[in-house]
């Protein structure tokens, strides 16, 4: 097949106005009538439609904070639906890779730090996106939590912990969505760029997992004809567009002529392509463009920011405000709209980028403000019982106390963008936004911070502020949806899917030499060094309880306006159940986790359900405990060891607050297929 990307030529082939001007066009076979596959950015929305906009999700941590699969799925739906109507049938979707460090420049397009949350949530996003008949990929595959020197460090961890961290959170995404396709990353893994690596494409996931489906690189992620080709890469993604040179195309054709590749090779690439593209539905389901369901969209959009909303503090209930008070607000545009993350995943919003500097006009730009201000929605609230709601953008400090004096409540907007390309140098927050806080704070004790952010805060401020509110990237409907939270009309129900650190300090690497936001082209590619993951797959909660550090928030946690208990846990066999309630009058949803430490390691999410309980009621809660999910993998035998002797189980509300306990006796060793 020829492809086109980005509109300019590749294997000569012209982009016919069909291709869109995105990500990729593979063009169709008429002869054989195969449709073409028409490709688009990304997993929060679709990307770079000048003419029309589309609807932004909040980020993947705001899905994954959810801890519901099926919200997850129907935001699946949405841009699964948005893409066919736009004219796409493949979208470049199910970013899985783990959060290892909370600087990481594309977190925000990924779904926190542990394999099964991450996995779960990701996986029931694609089978959403697919069942819109536009085939989906999980990426990028593999270990590829950084973007300093993306383009050519090495990820270096040892194979156990790789299965059991990493690939474990693909492999748990592949179960659940069967995506068409799997994206590799750009770095290297284990030395070898994983577009060659035959240890991850071939032996792992077309062998161990018998993945039905086709591998294509990244774009600039191939470097090679025979030896990615051999190695399990079925499809090179952007030609000269990206890549250095051509790889496929007539250097495969002429591998094949001189024997290098065989002619079988050829064909499964080809079976697997179409293998795909029929489970989707892409031949009995024909793209059929037409204008988006807008409204119905947005409401999606505001479900998932909703739900993934989590409020970490909330000092003598400041939280719900009341109507009609004298609100303050400053900073982050809020006036304007909400921030979003920059790069391959950013989505032009309908009614346009409202951002008042949107940054220099390259390619991971241009920072995006979505038109849904929080001020709108805040003043709203109040003026029905003639509170009101002033904004101020923060920049003179003296007015900012004078403001923060005279009001009932000040919240403070703190906004931190991130894109694709390159990481942050430290958990600083930019733009001296800590000294406004500290400002607004110190005149007024009824002080909220709103978060809107990639990078998780150093919070220098914390015990000066009554309430925190972390809203993520909160999408196209942020807005409201954080005034919603803000004013009780939605009782807070997220909860963290990866660990807050107090500083750098606790991270298991300090220093990402190279990192910051100055020059995001050059930073890609300027290191060339090896990142050894001596945490191996002890991530984020894992590695806390492994150094004994007091993380500032932990996973799993999230405050609600309800008051909710675990009691009684009980384990029979790999089942075990607890009881949960609701303490309060007030009705909500909690996340209901459950916890196993086996006798070799540290304690593991193994799994949760998130559930509504009506004021002062309760409910059991029973789960299955994946057995992959307390195994080690035994790189001697290729397989998963689930040892004999005893493992700790408990439940809870978060990963350190753990209050019933039991245990659960393996008697004899077993073993499971890799
Ligand atoms: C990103 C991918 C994206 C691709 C196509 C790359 O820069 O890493 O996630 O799908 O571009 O736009």
């Amino acid at each position: 097949m020829a492809q086109t990307a980005n509109g300019t030529t590749a294997y000569g082939v012209v982009a016919p106005p069909e291709a869109l001007q995105s990500a990729a066009y593979l063009a169709p076979n008429t002869r054989l009538s195969i449709p073409a596959l028409i490709e688009t950015n990304a997993g929060l929305g679709i990307s770079r439609r000048y003419d029309t906009g589309a609807i932004a999700l909040p980020s993947g941590e705001s899905m994954a904070a959810s801890w519901s699969m099926d919200t997850s799925r129907e935001a699946g739906v949405m841009i699964g639906d948005e893409a066919r109507r736009l004219g796409f049938n493949v979208l470049l979707a199910g970013g899985v890779n783990l959060t290892r460090d909370p600087r990481g420049g594309r977190n925000f397009e990924y779904a926190g730090e542990d394999p099964l949350l991450a996995g779960s949530i990701v996986g029931a996003m694609i089978d959403g996106i697919q069942s819109q008949h536009v085939l989906s990929t999980i990426k990028h595959f593999a270990v590829n939590d950084f973007e300093t020197s993306r383009m050519l460090a090495s990820s270096n961890i040892e194979e156990g912990a790789l299965r059991e961290s990493d690939l474990l959170a693909f492999e748990i995404g592949i179960e659940i969505g069967h995506p068409g396709s799997v994206m590799t990353s750009y770095n290297r893994l284990n030395d070898t760029y994983t577009s060659e690596n035959s240890y991850l494409l071939t032996d792992t996931l077309k062998h161990d997992w018998k993945y039905p489906g086709f591998v294509m690189g990244d774009w600039g992620g191939t470097h090679s004809t025979t030896r990615a080709m051999m190695a399990g890469l079925d499809q090179e993604s952007a030609g000269t567009a990206y890549d250095s040179r051509h790889f496929f195309g007539e250097p495969l054709k002429e591998a094949v002529r001189s024997k290098n590749i065989p002619t079988s090779r050829i064909d499964d690439v080809a079976h697997r392509v179409l293998r795909s593209m029929f489970a989707v539905g892409l031949f009995d389901n024909p793209i059929y463009r037409r204008p988006l369901d807008v409204s119905h969209d947005r409401a999606v959009a505001l479900t998932v920011a909703e739900q993934g909303i989590v409020l970490l503090k909330n000092q003598d209930s400041i939280l719900p405000l009341m109507s009609g008070q004298n609100v303050a607000v400053f900073g982050g545009h809020a006036d304007l709209g909400v921030l979003e993350g920059g790069g391959s995943a950013n989505v032009i919003p309908i009614g346009g980028n409202v951002a008042p500097d949107p940054g220099p006009r390259v390619w991971y730009g241009p920072k995006t403000y979505l038109p849904d201000p929080p001020v709108k929605w805040l003043r709203q609230f109040q003026e029905q019982n003639k509170g009101h709601v002033t904004y101020d953008d923060g920049a003179d400090l003296r007015r900012v106390s004078d403001l923060a004096a005279h009001a009932d409540v000040a919240i403070v907007f703190v906004t931190q963008w991130s894109h694709e390309g390159a990481d942050a140098a430290s958990m600083t927050l930019p733009d001296h936004q800590d000294a406004l806080i500290e400002q607004v704070a110190h005149a007024n004790p009824h002080t909220i911070v709103v978060l809107e952010n990639n990078v998780i805060p150093e919070m220098p401020w914390l015990t000066n502020i009554a309430g925190l509110v972390e809203a993520w990237y909160p999408g196209s409907a942020g807005g409201e949806a954080i005034a919603r939270i803000v004013d009780g009309d939605v009782n807070p129900s997220g909860h963290l899917p990866l660990t807050f650190p107090v500083d750098t300090s606790q991270l298991p690497r300090p220093e990402i030499p190279g990192a910051g936001f100055d020059d995001a082209i050059s930073i890609q590619m300027k290191q060339d060094q090896n990142v050894f993951y001596t945490e191996g797959s002890d991530v984020g909660y894992r590695w806390m309880e492994r150094q004994n550090l007091k993380p500032q928030f932990p996973f799993g946690f999230g405050l609600s306006y309800s008051d909710f208990g675990i009691t009684q846990i009980h384990a029979n066999g790999l089942q075990a159940s607890a009881t949960a309630l609701n303490r309060s009058k007030k009705d909500g949803t909690t996340v209901v986790q459950f916890y196993v430490r086996p006798p070799h390691g540290t304690k593991r999410l193994v799994g949760w359900a998130r559930i509504f309980l009506a004021g002062h009621t309760s409910r059991d809660v029973t789960i299955n405990i994946p057995r992959r999910s307390i195994a080690r993998f035994d790189t001697q035998r290729h397989a998963w060891r689930v040892d004999a002797g005893d493992y700790d189980v408990y439940a809870g509300l978060d990963s350190s607050d753990l209050p019933t306990h039991t245990m659960l006796h393996i008697n004899t060793t077993a073993w499971l297929e890799p």
